[in-house]
């Protein structure tokens, strides 16, 4: 599998740290089925921060669903995936995120194994 991925030269699976910086979909297409052990990532919140534009919340789980699609794809069925958001806020209401993503990784035929509240 990883040993047949030719892609560009700096993905290449013999590397033993790849920074990718750009949009992370590139990087994940490039990414054979099946491979990774484990995918960690701080995705954007869709709280209007600086780095990122805010969005109507199902057009953010759009977004979301697409790299989580692609994530899912490129793990390995003893795979883990780390997911880490925060909270939406709307018109005064709050969303936990990780309540509105999970539906997305169970339809996928992912299980959660364990879930993780940061609490100040
Ligand atoms: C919640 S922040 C995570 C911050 C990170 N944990 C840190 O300590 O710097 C979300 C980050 O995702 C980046 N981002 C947003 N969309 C992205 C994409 N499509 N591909 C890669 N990075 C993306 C943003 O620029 C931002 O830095």
């Amino acid at each position: 599998m990883l040993e047949n991925w030719k892609i560009d030269e700096k993905f290449r699976p013999s590397a033993s740290i790849v920074v990718h910086l750009g949009d992370c979909m590139d990087l994940l297409r490039t990414i054979p089925n099946d491979t990774l052990q484990l995918v960690v990532t701080s995705p954007p919140y869709n709280i209007g921060k600086e780095y990122e534009k805010r969005h109507k919340l199902e057009s953010y789980l759009e977004q979301q669903a697409a790299v989580i699609r692609e994530s899912v794809r490129c793990l390995s069925p003893t795979g883990s995936i780390c997911w880490q958001v925060g909270n939406y806020v709307d018109n005064g209401a709050i969303i936990p995120l990780d309540t509105v993503i999970y539906p997305i990784f169970t339809r996928l035929g992912l299980k959660m194994r364990k879930r993780i509240i940061w609490h100040f």
